[in-house]
């Protein structure tokens, strides 16, 4: 039996480094946009005290998979599961509205719609105040907004985090 040449063990080391990299990048792009299996864990999670949360903030929560947001000092906990299809859907520092890339439906600060395929806006979990902490029950979500809803309607703030926001 000959030895591999050095310029074979290249070639192959090549090809398997491409191999890896290109599950790898293929693995992340499903993580990132695949939808949701369930919704939350469906338990009550205690985010912490209203003044925790600054006005125009949006605050994310891996537990429940949900957002906590102060919009003016009304406070939403927005399921992070977009209305469209599903997707997980990114908050946008620069514009301080929320950006599916899917398929583009962006929702202001209170996960009321702004545009999009998006049938509606953003799901809302029930959360209360309890003991001075809110309270997020992930095991009640409400329907988003219709669109056309603007109760707490924020402006952008600044550019979109995909396209033009
Ligand atoms: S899944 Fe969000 S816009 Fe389609």
């Amino acid at each position: 039996m000959t030895e591999p040449t050095r310029r074979a063990v290249l070639r192959t080391g090549w090809k398997v480094g491409g191999a890896l990299l290109f599950g790898a990048a293929g693995y992340t792009a499903y993580e990132a946009l695949s939808p949701l299996s369930t919704g939350a864990a469906g338990g009550k999670i205690t985010v912490g005290a209203p003044s925790n949360f600054s006005n125009g903030s949006a605050t994310y929560f891996t537990d429940g998979r949900f957002y906590v947001v102060n919009a003016g000092d009304h406070f939403f906990a927005l399921s992070q599961k977009c209305p469209h299809l599903g997707c997980k859907i990114p908050f946008c520092d620069s514009s301080g509205r929320f950006e599916c890339a899917c398929h583009g439906s962006v929702f202001d600060l209170a996960g009321e719609y702004v545009k999009g395929p998006s049938p509606r806006g953003m799901d809302r979990y029930f959360m209360k105040l309890d003991g001075g902490n809110l309270v997020v029950d992930t095991g009640v979500s409400v329907s988003g907004p219709d669109r056309g809803t603007k109760t707490y309607f924020t402006p952008a703030k600044g550019p979109g985090c995909v396209g033009k926001a």
